[in-house]
């Protein structure tokens, strides 16, 4: 059985001793401090604490009572009221026991006694003060478990467990049929094609049979669970998935049969759903269905489709502050008739019950008749939305109406006053369009927010939304400095996008709970221009929970749906009737404690009911998009820019910067195959590559050429697709071997490797081969790179020859290069590319007339070197990429030639003096100079070269000199390791058989140009 650290129990104690101490008796406090030990001891038998919840007994009779403890599966376990210290204990009970209060599993307490309830009898009673006593309460109280729970608990984790081999074995009887069966193969084929005229025209064979499995594995739970034995035949879409179960069970299988295996699992979920009467904590199941089953069955539909239900506290609180909004701005509410609302994402259909349960009774059946709208894209949740709506609606008015505002239908497919195509069935096409006709005012929900996949061969990505996705080109993506803006596409900001055209040009009022990116990353700069363009007020309320910013935090204990990426919920209102001046929204925020766990979250949520309740922050965004402006200086803004999108591409208008061009290192979305440290690997690993890829494309042009994605082999050890390389097979372009294209390339700071420089095989090149279109560059040109807007950590370097995007960056950014040279891509036409005006304004400035390009630009390398002036830009930074002061002609002179020095330092590394390490060999093993993986001492005064070899002597100040997160030493020891790549199976060999030396010579130089580069940096001068 789990136990309770003391550390625990005496975290409450000395929190409820500061809490007396601070002033007598704070009622609040006390409670909260309960509230956490029950959270913090509770976590060992997997339940979470949530405050301040309501109870349905009877009909219509609801308790409220200080806080519940839920299981893994968010069954509620128990029941936890609290008292004043003041308060006679016995007499609380009592009267909250005659009120109703359920007695199954229920702890009372006011900090002194304590009393449990449990199977309607008094359990224990205790003294607080006793840690014994306590401790013993509390076990009893997170052990108490009920059989059907407990055989509830294992039904899920056995369907969970056993869902792929059920979803298979179905999906072998389909295949078999396809083949042998006339009538099956016409059915099947004609529902695919019905699929791709109203789903959508990528609609795979494989994703239809996913909605067989779906329909034929959980409809059952509908019909016996739920009691809705017509649900097959009341459901516009089930009815048709029926018929093509029916034509696949006429000779295959016997659907009882096959079924039985899942008996256990209907049947722990039939008793334990008997046991409640109360539909929300019966819907709760279906929640744990909707979750339980893409994790078991696939997690690609899973990540890629956001499958995960809203926790209760989001959803109350967003429809009650978006009722409040709606009473304050537009002087109505979502009970008035006209106020038409829509779930884009309706899921389980979370938001509707709730919206549901706020309608007057006099209004509700209109609303629910013609002004509730809600969408689904995927067949289990869309079943499990049109149960819970119709369920909720039976209760309130005892009287079963279908839910007419349900479609089964892609919302991002739905464009304003685009014709209606037939979807799926006539109800639903009808559905769709009196959707679309509707004059929405509100959308509410929470989209999905997973970005695409990240590798190509696991083909699992997003699909295109050509419509949508102009318009983000056309707005977000138009308005935006960031040079990487992938992330715009994500899903949710394309439901940003959508709600936000939906509402055409009326007002209206959008509100979100969604991926919280959006509000500080960069790639979302044109984003939140047009936000506060498009809206009047924006309320954003920021839920934390950034697990990759702040990695001290657990996704699973701080965040609200157990993610790593920061939550916000988002109210967006427009009311140009009120305040037709406003050109741009008064934009509103509040963050919640960083270090709140979830339950903190959701208590905090049920205690500040609406929007209004919130300490709001208004917040003065940027010309430049910044909406959270907290550590920037001013001065930044006065600084001369190093470059500039606007002028990079020639804008009127643009402000005048340093650098004309400016470009990110090579991105090759294949670096195992297309770098080597030895050009003999490389050139087999090419070729290999190439080879498959030729099979491939010929076996491509026998093919029906259907679905790229579907066809080409994933096998990674084989070759790495991306989508370029994909569209290159598909237009049947050949690629040949040339040894012209091994490059050199700097792939990471300090560490030199061969590249193969080919526009197909790097996804994106960028500019570099305008930089370094051909070795003869490498003997003239120059780049200073710097860590590109939005990086966790500042980076600094320079490089003579091709660098890689991640070279000097960890995490999710980039570098941006700037180099003295531009050429066209044969190499001819070699251009200057600091701008004239940079010339003229720096000789001005300086008063010096003999001043040159070289001279600003090492001034520039210098600078950026300058520790004050990256301390107190440093949030700046993090934003825009550089912005270069004019300081006074004496500093220019010394910031030049410091720049001048390091860049020489930097550039020629392998040219330096080795610093004197101390060799202390081992002599019992065999001599070698190979490396296999080098580590540093615990002290980091030495480095375990390998078995045979430590060098000794490193003075600390070598790890002053950093470039993003590491110290250039460490660059040079995580790289030169012998890897072998996880999915190619490529190796990765540093050690070079001509010359073995070379890694400790390496080390002993690096080691040297530390030391002098830091010596420099100390020298150069500190900004006034
Ligand atoms: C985060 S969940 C919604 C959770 C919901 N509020 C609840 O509590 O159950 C997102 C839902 O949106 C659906 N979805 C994703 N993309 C969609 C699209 N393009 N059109 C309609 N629904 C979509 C997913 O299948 C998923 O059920």
């Amino acid at each position: 059985m789990p136990t309770i650290a003391p550390k625990v129990l005496n975290a409450y104690r000395s929190e409820l001793a500061r809490v007396l101490k601070a002033g007598g008796v704070n009622e609040g406090a006390i409670r909260i401090a309960f509230q956490n030990l029950l959270g913090d001891a509770g976590r060992a038998w997997g339940m979470t604490v949530v405050a301040e919840q309501t109870l349905l007994v009877g009909s219509r009779k609801s308790l409220r009572f200080d806080g519940e403890l839920r299981d893994s599966l968010n069954l509620r376990r128990g029941i936890w009221e609290a008292k004043d210290p003041a308060d006679d204990l016995e007499r609380e009970i009592t009267s909250k026991i005659q009120a109703g209060y359920p007695t199954k599993n229920t702890l009372f307490e006011n900090s002194r006694h304590a009393v449990l309830y449990q199977n309607n009898q008094r359990a224990l009673s205790i003294d607080m003060h006793d840690d014994r006593q306590l401790l013993r309460l509390l076990e009893t109280f997170f052990s108490y478990s009920e059989p059907q729970v407990d055989d509830f608990h294992q039904a899920v984790a056995r369907f969970r467990r056993e869902i792929p081999d059920l979803a298979a074995s179905v999906a072998e009887i389909i295949a078999n049929e396809l083949k042998h069966s006339r009538d099956f193969k016409l059915a099947f084929a004609s529902f695919v094609a019905l699929c791709r005229s109203s789903l959508n025209p990528q609609t795979t064979e494989q994703q239809v049979e996913e909605m067989l499995i779906q329909h034929l594995l959980t409809e059952r739970i509908f019909r016996s669970v739920f009691d809705n034995p017509d649900f097959v035949r009341r459901n516009a879409i089930a009815a048709e998935l029926e018929k093509v179960i029916t034509v696949l069970t006429k000779r295959a299988f016997s659907r009882d049969k096959f079924l039985a295996s899942l008996d256990y699992f209907y049947k722990a979920i039939e008793n334990s759903a008997r046991t409640i009467s109360d539909y929300s904590e019966k819907s709760t199941f279906l929640n744990t269905v909707y979750e339980q089953f893409f994790q078991g069955y696939s997690t690609n539909i899973a990540d890629t489709h956001g499958i995960v239900y809203t926790p209760a506290p989001i959803v109350r609180w967003m429809v009650a502050s978006v009722e409040q909004l709606l009473r304050d701005q537009f002087d109505s509410s979502l009970s008035d008739k006209g106020v038409h609302v829509l779930d884009p994402c309706v899921g389980t259909g979370t938001f509707m019950l709730e919206i549901l349960n706020q309608l007057q009774n006099s209004t509700l059946e209109h609303k629910y008749r013609h002004e509730l709208h809600c969408n689904e894209i995927l067949l289990l949740p869309y079943y499990i939305a049109a149960q819970n709506i119709e369920h909720e609606f039976y209760d309130r008015m005892q009287n079963y109406v279908a839910f007419d505002g349900i479609c089964f239908a892609d919302t991002l497919e739905m464009e304003a006053n685009k014709p209606q195509t037939s979807m799926f069935v006539a109800e639903n096409s009808q559905r769709v369009q009196q959707q679309q006709d509707a004059p929405i005012f509100v959308i509410i929900g929470n989209p999905p927010y997973n970005v695409g996949q990240q590798n190509e061969n696991d083909n699992n990505k997003n699909r295109k939304y050509p419509h949508v996705d102009t318009r983000i080109r056309q707005t977000y993506a138009k308005s935006s400095k960031a040079s990487l803006q992938t992330k715009l596409y994500d899903m949710y900001s394309r439901f940003f996008r959508w709600a936000t055209d939906r509402l055409g040009d009326n007002d209206g009022v959008i509100a979100y709970v969604s991926n919280g990116s959006f509000v500080e990353q960069i790639a979302f700069d044109g984003m939140r221009k047009e936000l506060l363009k498009d809206f009047t007020s924006i309320y954003v309320l920021d839920l934390g929970g950034n697990v990759r910013k702040n990695p001290k935090l657990s996704g699973t204990t701080h965040n609200v749906f157990g993610i790593q990426v920061s939550v916000a919920i988002t109210l967006l209102i427009r009311n140009r009737a009120k305040y037709p001046e406003r050109q741009q929204a008064e934009l509103l925020y509040a963050r919640l404690d960083e270090w709140w766990r979830r339950g903190e979250k959701y208590s905090y949520l049920n205690q500040h009911t609406d929007y209004r309740s919130i300490a709001w922050q208004q917040l003065q965004p940027t010309s430049n998009g910044t909406w959270i402006t907290e550590g920037m200086s001013d001065d930044f803004a006065a600084f001369i820019p190093i470059g500039s999108k606007e002028a990079r591409s020639g804008s009127v208008g643009a402000e005048p910067t340093i650098f004309k061009d400016y470009s990110v290192g090579v991105l090759t979305s294949r670096d195992s195959w297309v770098y080597n440290f030895n050009s003999q690997a490389l050139e087999i690993n090419i070729r290999n590559l190439l080879i498959f890829y030729e099979y491939e494309k010929i076996r491509w042009k026998k093919s029906d050429k259907i679905d790229i994605d579907r066809f080409v082999n994933n096998d990674e050890t084989k070759i790495k697709w991306s989508d370029l390389l994909k569209n290159a097979l598909i237009k049947d372009i050949d690629i040949n071997f040339a040894n012209t294209k091994v490059r050199k390339s700097l792939y990471r700071p300090f560490t030199k490797k061969l590249i193969y420089f080919d526009s197909i095989l790097n996804q994106r090149r960028y500019s570099q081969h305008k930089i370094y279109p051909n070795s003869d560059a490498e003997n003239e040109n120059i780049s200073i790179c710097v860590a590109s807007i939005g990086a966790d950590h500042w980076t600094i370097f320079v490089s003579n020859i091709i660098p890689d995007a991640k070279c000097g960056i960890t995490g999710n950014s980039i570098n941006q290069c700037f180099p003295f040279y531009i050429y066209d891509e044969d190499g001819s036409n070699r251009r200057e590319n600091i701008s004239d005006w940079a010339l003229q304004r720096f000789q001005a400035h300086t008063g010096n007339s003999k001043l040159d390009k070289w001279d600003i630009f090492y001034y520039v390398y210098g600078l950026l070197h300058v520790p004050s002036y990256r301390e107190r830009y440093a949030a700046n930074l993090k934003l825009e990429l550089p912005r270069i002061p004019l300081l006074a002609p004496a500093q220019f002179a010394q910031l030049s030639a410091a720049g001048r020095q390091l860049a020489e330092l930097h550039l020629n590394y392998e040219q330096q003096a080795e610093y004197k390490l101390k060799h202390v060999e081992n002599r019992a093993v065999p001599w070698t100079w190979r490396v296999e993986k080098m580590r540093l001492s615990r002290d980091k005064s030495a480095i375990i070269y390998n078995q045979a070899l430590t060098l000794e002597g490193i003075p600390p100040e070598v790890y002053e000199y950093r470039l993003g997160n590491r110290s250039a030493l460490e660059w040079v020891l995580d790289q030169y390791q012998v890897s072998s790549d996880k999915r190619s199976g490529i190796l990765s060999d540093p050690n070079n058989l001509d010359d073995p030396e070379a890694i400790v010579r390496l080390i002993k130089q690096v080691i040297n140009v530390s030391l002098k580069t830091v010596a420099i940096i100390k020298q150069l001068p500190v900004l006034a």
